[in-house]
């Protein structure tokens, strides 16, 4: 949009429907008292936003803006602007609402002009509970209230258990054993992830050394998920390196279970899963067929396994379209010498097909729940 020196862009008081951005040119933001004087509020210019505040808010133009020379700007909508908030952190959603709050009060203590009621209500609700789950989450860890399930892995060629697949669970002194669906996003998505992946790590390979040391005959291989946000980290392999051997357990027995969203950080990933595997870990490619599965993530990364969502396996049933879909996955992941895992067989049913399409492993309710260590290492054949 071009402005003309001199003039008006919207006034004070107003409703807003756009917010701009400046691409060239300067702009006056300024504000009207009752008497009609103008007291000036700022000048800014080139890559600099204005009348966001009334887009986020719904309320009126806190002040108002003209052109000081002729200007060239970048309209946005209110539902672009909106949008982008919305789909933001809550906590980042709070602080913004916060700002804004503080800005419109300042300028009106400046001017001596009320605008509107400004709203003291500011809806902390969804940010507040995410913070006390954050600082939750943080305690437990430092009391020790995490601990490693095992939900087993069953080899159709060998008809037996022969690995696990090893899941967070918090067992809270207060509230039992929490479903990870209360925490697991809110840890994946904070940087507690890190020190607390490294601990998952280390849990693992001591109960790996358990379970060899109950069936030593046992050719068996534990699968572990990694978060992005644990695998970009910058220390993640050398990290990986010394806790493997403090503990001495062979990095062939263990899969990296990494799910699409990794792939999308880009080229440095090939790099990172290359050197997993040189030190002797698989990668396991979780829930595929979910998120952004693109064909070209599996002929170009180095996957060894793939897990195919249990989605899937819940509608392979009743859908013959579903059927199709998997039997093609399968004949790929074939072709690109892929091993197969089934999630989520619960029935022998699910299981036979599962099997008959080419399936090489399942997992599922079928052959057990995950399990506290003490149980799985009863269970287990040797
Ligand atoms: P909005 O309230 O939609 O309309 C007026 C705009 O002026 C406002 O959004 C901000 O972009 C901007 N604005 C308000 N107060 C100030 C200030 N004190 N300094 C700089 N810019 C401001
Ligand atoms: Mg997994």
């Amino acid at each position: 949009m071009f402005v003309k020196k001199g003039d008006t862009i919207f006034k004070q008081g107003e409703k807003g429907r756009q917010a701009y951005l400046i691409e060239e040119g300067q702009v006056e933001i300024y504000h009207t008292l009752k008497d009609g004087q103008e007291t000036p509020l700022a000048v800014i210019g080139q890559g600099e936003l204005f009348g966001e505040m009334a887009l986020i808010d719904s309320n009126f133009r806190s002040a108002s803006t003209r052109a000081l020379t002729d200007c060239s700007l970048l309209v946005i909508e209110k539902g672009q602007l909106v949008e982008k908030l919305n789909s933001s952190d809550v906590v980042v959603q709070l602080m913004m609402r916060v700002l804004i709050q503080r800005l419109r009060h300042q300028n009106q203590s400046k001017s001596g002009i009320l605008l509107s009621e400004i709203s003291t209500d500011l809806n902390t609700g969804d940010a507040v509970e995410k913070l006390k789950l954050e600082n939750q989450i943080y305690q437990a860890f430092k009391n020790n209230e995490f601990v490693i399930y095992h939900q087993p892995i069953f080899n159709f060629a060998k008809n037996k258990v022969t690995g696990s697949e090893a899941l967070i669970r918090w067992d809270s002194p207060s509230k039992g054993i929490v479903s990870p669906v209360m925490f697991v996003d809110v840890l994946e998505n904070s940087s507690m992830i890190v020190p607390i992946g490294y601990w998952i790590f280390e849990e693992c390979f001591r109960q790996y050394k358990m379970i060899k040391t109950h069936k030593p005959d046992l050719d068996f291989s534990m699968s572990i998920n990694v978060s992005a946000r644990q695998f970009i980290d910058p220390h993640f392999i050398n990290q990986l390196e010394t806790l493997y051997k403090k503990h001495n357990v062979p990095p062939q027995n263990f899969k990296l279970e990494i799910t699409e969203r990794i792939l999308m950080e880009g080229g440095l990933i090939l790099d990172l899963l290359a050197k997993c595997k040189e030190h002797g870990f698989a990668i396991s490619l979780d829930d595929f067929g979910t998120g952004f599965s693109s064909l070209q993530y599996l002929s170009q990364m180095p996957i060894d396994f793939l897990k195919i969502d249990r989605t899937f396996v819940m509608n392979i049933q009743k859908d013959p379209k579903t059927e199709a879909v998997v039997s093609s996955i399968i004949f790929l992941a074939k072709k690109l010498n892929l091993k197969i895992i089934s999630e989520g067989i619960e029935s022998q049913t699910e299981e036979a097909i599962m099997r008959v399409l080419g399936c090489d492993y399942g997992q599922g309710y079928y052959y057990s729940k995950p399990q506290d260590i003490k149980t799985f290492l009863n269970t287990i054949e040797g």
